[in-house]
């Protein structure tokens, strides 16, 4: 049984190149105050890797995955096939279809196998770090204070009138 003080937010991506969007998930954890870790890992490119990671989620304290890929996609997916441990897909900006591709490869996970899957590139990275949060806060009282106090800071910030 895992220790739910202990959670932590994996964020995971298919390519160097989406480290400039997934950056933004890690920040968000940062400033709530979450341990993450952050790793490349390829569904394609490094099968082995993606398979020994996935099978050792459970036993690592890993809460929530994030997942971050490009193109066809298919990183989040995968990995959710291998774990129970609830994944988060990240659509990625792509060059040529403007991250609509990568959009469809995540949300349109057929029945069975679920991803939550988040906006195209870094509105989708912030986002899936404050669910992430979200997640982890059910169980975790500490991470519920700090991701409300959060809240409240973001709502203090939007001014009432234009200038
Ligand atoms: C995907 O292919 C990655 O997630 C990335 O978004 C995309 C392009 O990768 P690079 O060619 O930049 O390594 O697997």
């Amino acid at each position: 049984m895992k220790n739910n003080n202990n959670l932590k937010v994996s964020i995971v991506m298919g390519s160097q190149s989406d480290y400039k969007t997934m950056k933004l998930a890690a920040k968000i954890l940062t400033k709530i105050g979450i341990k993450h870790e952050i790793k490349i890992i390829s569904a394609h490119r490094t099968p082995k890797r993606m398979y020994d990671y996935a099978k050792s989620v459970d036993n690592n304290n890993i809460g929530v995955i994030i997942a971050g890929a490009g193109g066809s996609a298919h990183l989040p997916g995968m990995i959710a096939a291998l774990t129970t441990v609830p994944v988060l897909g990240v659509p990625i900006e792509s060059k040529k279809l403007k991250g609509i591709d990568s959009l469809l490869s995540i949300v349109q996970m057929p029945k069975g196998i679920p991803v939550g899957t988040l906006a195209i590139g870094e509105d989708g990275a912030t986002n899936a770090g404050i669910l992430a949060a979200s997640i982890l806060a059910n169980n975790n009282p500490s991470i519920k204070r700090r991701l409300n106090s959060w809240r409240l800071k973001q709502s203090k910030s939007i001014k009432k009138y234009p200038k």
